[in-house]
């Protein structure tokens, strides 16, 4: 095996733990950690992985972040400021990592991208295109939601005894980021042939009142879930500041939560790693100390 393993996005949290999950696999010497934070990254260059600078909104400096390319994991951004940014973000990345001669790239998309209620999904739809017209194969990791992403929710909810939202009667397979993780170290390390578009859940589909039950056992305080219009969710967030576009962003997983999109629950954790994924019920354990003290 040759050729480097470029992970972008490095400093933040997903990708982190996807290049210290190679490291502990024994390719550090192969791992390439691309961020805009080198400085962030001292502690990887000590365990042997090149850390390099790039910027998806420099193209220029991607030749030289990319050089010596093997397979990469190009981490979807967070740059929500603007319509389409992002995806002209992950189409200049897919087309420096092809014009280097990658051989098969891993991007992280959403489950069920296409004709989704969730706001961001289109952008995931985009840069899935984007990256099938490089013509170089490629695995989307459809990721579910991270259990992470309750832990704001999981304060709040202890704190007044009440999960507000409003996915309704909609179920959500959560899957932990470091779950996400191993299944993206996985594949870069064992690519698989062709095109593959894979859905990364969690092991349970779970619905308000399930993910109540959890908060309330594990944090030692009884939870209830209550669900309320849309239109509320987003009139009271407005009302704590955020600004009404991001606002409708946040709410719009709610209503694709309720119309189903995010219950199905797959195989692909326990497939490409040989463990079991996390439990939510297991990762509010392991997280008690951040949302219950
Ligand atoms: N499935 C879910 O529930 C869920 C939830 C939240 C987010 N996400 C998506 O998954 C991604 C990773 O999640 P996370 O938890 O690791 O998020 P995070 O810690 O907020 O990290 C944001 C990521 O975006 C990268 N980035 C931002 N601007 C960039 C640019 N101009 N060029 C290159 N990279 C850029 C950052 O890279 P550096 O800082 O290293 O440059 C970092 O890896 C997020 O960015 C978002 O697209 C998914």
């Amino acid at each position: 095996m040759s050729g480097s393993i470029v992970v972008t996005g490095a400093a933040g949290a997903l990708g982190r733990s996807v290049v210290e999950q190679l490291v502990a696999r024994g390719a550090a010497e192969r791992v390439v950690a691309v961020t805009r934070r080198p400085a962030a990254l001292s502690e990887l260059a000590a365990k042997g992985v090149r850390v390099r600078a790039g910027d998806f909104d420099d193209p220029a400096s991607l030749e030289a972040a990319f050089a010596g390319v093997s397979r990469a994991l190009v981490i979807s951004t967070d740059a929500l400021d603007k319509p389409g940014h992002r995806i002209a973000q992950h189409e200049s990345a897919f087309k420096a990592l092809a014009a280097l001669g990658a051989e098969h790239i891993v991007y992280t998309s959403i489950v069920n991208p296409t004709d989704s209620r969730i706001a961001v999904s289109k952008d995931h739809a985009a840069s899935e295109a984007a990256l099938a017209r490089t013509g170089v194969p490629f695995t989307a990791l459809r990721n579910n939601v991270y259990s992470e992403m309750l832990l704001h929710n999981a304060k709040r909810a202890l704190a007044s005894g009440k999960l507000v939202d409003a996915r309704g009667e909609g179920k959500v397979a959560y899957v932990s980021r470091e779950d996400v993780a191993a299944v993206a170290a996985a594949v870069l390390l064992t690519p698989p042939a062709g095109n593959q578009r894979l859905d990364v859940s969690g092991p349970d589909s779970l619905s308000g009142p399930d993910i109540a039950r959890h908060m309330a056992e594990v944090g030692g305080c009884p939870v209830e879930h209550e669900s309320i219009p849309l239109e509320a969710l987003i009139e009271g967030m407005v009302q704590h500041g955020l600004p009404r576009p991001l606002a409708e962003i946040f709410a719009s997983f709610d209503a694709g939560f309720a119309a189903g999109e995010m219950a199905a629950v797959s195989d692909t954790v326990e497939r490409l790693t040989g463990k079991k994924p996390e439990t939510l019920a297991d990762f509010l354990r392991r997280t008690k100390a951040a949302w219950a003290s």
